[in-house]
C-alpha cells in the first residue's frame, strides 16, 4: 500500500514539482498516471522508488515511512518496489540472463535460487530462448521485456512503470500491457505513468490524473481525459 499526505516536492533549483499531493493506492491495484508533460508524473513516481525525497509531506510504501527512511532499510524497500523505464535501462554487455540474475545478486539471493527464479521470470516473459543475447540483439519489445522480468526477479509487491510502452509501437505495446495486467492479475501492485490514450481508454483502470503537480482527478475506470 502507497499512502501520501500533503506531498509537496520543489527542485533545489526552486521548482515546484508536487504540491500537496494525497493518495492511497491499496495493495493490488492498477493504477495510471496521466497528464501533461511537466505535470509532475515522473517526479510523483521517482517518489515511491525514492529516487527523489518529498520536501514535505508523509509518503509511507509497505508501512515503510520512505521520507524518513534510515540508510540501512533502503535496501529492503527497494527490493520491494519493481522499477521499469521508457528506454529500457539494461546493461549492455550483460546476456539477458546476466540481466535479470544481476538483480538478485546485489540483493545476496541464493546462487541456486537466482538461477531457478531467473529462468522463471524469463519464461514468464517469453523470453527463455533468448537468454544468451545481448540486449542489442533484442527488438525495443523484446528488451522491455527483460527490463520486466528484472522489475519482477525479487518479487516486488509495486511494479512503478513510467511510460513503459513511450518507446514502442502500438502493437509491441498491447504485449506489454497484457503482461503487465498478468503480473497484476498475480498479486503486484502497478502504478503506471503514460501518455497512450488508446490504452488507458481501452484497458480500463484507475486513472490519477497529474496538473501542474496537484491531482486534479482520481477515478476508477477513468479515461485519458486529453487530446493525444
Ligand atoms: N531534477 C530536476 N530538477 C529541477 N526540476 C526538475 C527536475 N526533474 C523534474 N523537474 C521539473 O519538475 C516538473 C515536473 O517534472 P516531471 O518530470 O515530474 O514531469 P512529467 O509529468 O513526468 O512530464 P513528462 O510527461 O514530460 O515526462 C517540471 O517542471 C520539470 O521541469
Ligand atoms: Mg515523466
Amino acid at each position: 500500500m502507497i499512502e501520501m499526505h500533503d506531498i509537496w516536492k520543489t527542485y533545489p533549483d526552486g521548482t515546484p514539482a508536487l504540491q500537496g499531493i494525497n493518495i492511497v493506492i491499496d495493495r493490488n491495484e492498477f493504477v495510471y498516471v496521466v497528464g501533461p508533460s511537466g505535470a509532475g508524473k515522473s517526479t510523483f513516481m521517482k517518489l515511491i522508488y525514492r529516487e527523489e525525497v518529498p520536501t514535505k509531506g508523509q509518503l509511507s510504501v509497505n508501512g515503510f515511512n520512505i521520507g524518513k527512511l534510515k540508510q540501512r532499510k533502503i535496501p529492503y524497500v527497494r527490493r520491494n518496489i519493481g522499477v521499469v523505464f521508457q528506454d529500457f535501462r539494461l546493461l549492455p554487455k550483460l546476456t539477458v540472463y546476466e540481466n535479470v540474475a544481476f538483480a538478485m545478486e546485489v540483493v545476496e539471493s541464493p546462487r541456486r535460487q537466482i538461477r531457478r527464479r531467473t529462468m522463471e521470470v524469463l519464461e514468464l516473459v517469453g523470453l527463455k530462448h533468448k537468454a544468451g543475447s545481448l540486449p542489442a540483439q533484442l527488438s525495443g519489445g523484446e528488451q522491455q521485456r527483460v527490463a520486466i522480468a528484472r522489475a519482477i526477479v525479487n518479487s516486488p509487491s509495486v511494479i512503478v512503470a513510467d511510460e513503459p510502452t513511450g518507446n514502442l509501437d502500438p502493437e509491441t505495446s498491447w504485449g506489454i500491457m497484457k503482461l503487465l495486467e498478468e503480473i497484476n492479475f498475480r498479486g503486484t501492485t502497478i502504478v503506471m505513468a503514460t501518455h497512450n490514450k488508446e490504452i488507458v481508454n481501452t484497458l480500463r483502470k484507475r486513472v490519477i490524473a497529474i496538473e501542474r503537480g496537484t491531482i486534479v482527478r482520481d477515478q476508477q475506470r477513468g479515461d485519458y481525459g486529453y487530446e493525444a
